[in-house]
């Protein structure tokens, strides 16, 4: 029978090693015991970008990029964005398992009554320049509850824990929602009980002057299900910042804090909002194919498109096209769905793209939905955020109950100029 296990053979030395294959890996360490002498320190692997490492194992999220697959706890993403609401898949990501009906009705009252903030967040946030970027806002004032909270610092204590995250996914669409009325010089709206959490983010965003704010329910549905999308990814840029940060025992708020800021860049949730910026720059369909051929001449990517798993149409793609239709039914359509639509079909013909396997990914229609909702381009890594906290804080809990993670602490294959001695200022060329 066939034996799991990898003979590799040193040609360097003629020493033949056997490593032992678990789960279709090799442990890294077990490459240590290759050594061309005792004083070597050992074989390492080299993989800038983590293209082909695995940092942990783990029970949460399941993707299979080449067959365009997206499981959370097993559950396929197509059943839990048609069936599911965002808290009871923010549960099952957390705690592994679908609610009953009590532990769902608990769950929902907890977080409804930890949406608000301390007026000294409040105070905090109205410090920042009248023209912030929201998502600066976000990063910030998250990192400051830390100091709300300093409890918090117990990331041993299970009930600590759950405690931070329950108030965490209540307070960041708070959060969220006061950064936009910041930066757009409207008074803060405080979060309304009597409202779903979808519901509740549409008032806090919206909310003028009427006594109660309803909230259209196509819309917030629709906004349910984004988030549904978006609530975890596996070992994502921003995913692996918050257990690199965690990993140290950091409290949770700084942990999400350095989360944030990873999903901020353009390359990963700052996507959706260089889509939208592309969209209109391209400005009519008729500029598309000159757009795309710019793209291929190497003046700049195509936002919204490529992934570093999906080598296949990303299934939420397929899922939002569909949620668009329906809030467009409200709103009315976007005009630059058409150009998004004809840059799509020039795209998935175009052998430059088909043969890198360059597909839209999730950012590539989001940004278009947002844009119909008036929700504007500067939030839409905010509201990837709000949705992706509850993907950060499972991640998270699965770190530290892990016996085998320590504090994350990557090698490096030195380069540099070898030893060599100090120069006087006065003696330097
Ligand atoms: N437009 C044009 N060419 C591209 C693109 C693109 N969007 N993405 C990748 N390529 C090309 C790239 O130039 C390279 O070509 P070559 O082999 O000739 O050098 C090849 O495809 C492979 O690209 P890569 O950079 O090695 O792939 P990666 O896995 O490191 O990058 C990515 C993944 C998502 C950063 C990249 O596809 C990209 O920059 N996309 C645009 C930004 C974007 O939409 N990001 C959102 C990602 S989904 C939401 C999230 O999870 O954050």
């Amino acid at each position: 029978m066939a034996e799991d296990k990898l003979t590799l053979t040193d040609h360097r030395t003629g020493k033949t090693y056997d490593i032992p294959i678990e789960n279709g890996s090799i442990r890294a360490m077990a490459l240590r015991s290759i050594k061309v002498d005792d004083d070597d320190f050992g074989m390492m692997s080299y993989d800038p970008a983590y293209k082909n490492t695995a940092s942990t194992t783990s029970k949460i999220t399941f993707i299979d990029g080449d067959k365009g697959i997206l499981r959370y706890r097993g559950y396929p993403i197509e059943e839990l964005a048609e069936k599911s609401s965002f808290l009871e898949v923010a549960y099952l990501i957390i705690f592994g398992e679908l609610p009953t009906k009590d532990q769902l009705d608990e769950w929902v009252f907890d977080i409804t009554h930890h949406t608000f903030l301390h007026e000294n967040v409040k105070s905090m946030m109205e410090a920042f320049r009248y023209d912030s970027h929201p998502m600066g806002m976000f990063i910030s004032t998250v990192a400051a509850l830390s100091t709300f909270y300093p409890e918090a610092q117990k990331v041993d204590d299970p009930d600590v824990r759950l405690y931070q995250i329950k108030r965490m996914i209540a307070k960041v669409p708070t959060i969220a929602a006061f950064s936009y009325r910041h930066s757009r010089g409207l008074p803060y709206v405080y979060p309304d009980n009597r409202l779903s959490y979808t519901g509740n983010f549409l008032s806090m965003m919206y909310k003028m002057t009427e006594t109660n704010f309803e909230p259209n329910p196509v819309l917030s549905r629709a906004l349910d299900v984004l988030f549904i999308l978006h609530a975890d990814h596996e070992q994502n840029c921003s995913t692996s910042t918050m257990r690199a940060i965690g990993s140290s025992q950091a409290d949770p708020y700084s942990a999400l804090a350095g989360a944030a800021a990873a999903l901020s860049g353009p390359l990963h949730g700052g996507a959706n909002e260089r889509v939208l910026r592309m969209l209109r720059e391209i400005g009519d369909k008729k500029h598309v194919a000159e757009y795309v051929q710019r793209v291929k001449d190497g003046d700049f990517r195509l936002m919204g498109f490529g992934h570093r798993v999906y080598k296949n149409y990303d299934p939420r793609a397929r899922i939002i096209k569909k949620v668009a239709d329906e809030v467009f039914e409200v709103t009315g359509r976007s005009p630059l769905l058409d150009i998004a639509l004809e840059l799509e079909k020039i795209a998935l013909e175009d052998d430059y793209f088909v043969s890198r396997k360059l597909y839209p990914n999730v950012d590539f229609y989001s940004g278009i939905i947002y844009q119909a909702m008036q929700i504007p381009t500067a939030m839409f890594p905010v509201m990837f955020a709000i949705a992706r906290t509850v993907g950060w804080l499972a991640q998270w809990q699965e770190l530290l109950q892990d016996p085998e993670q320590k504090i994350a602490r990557p090698r490096q294959v030195y380069l540099g100029e070898d030893k060599r001695p100090y120069v006087e200022i006065g003696k330097r060329k």
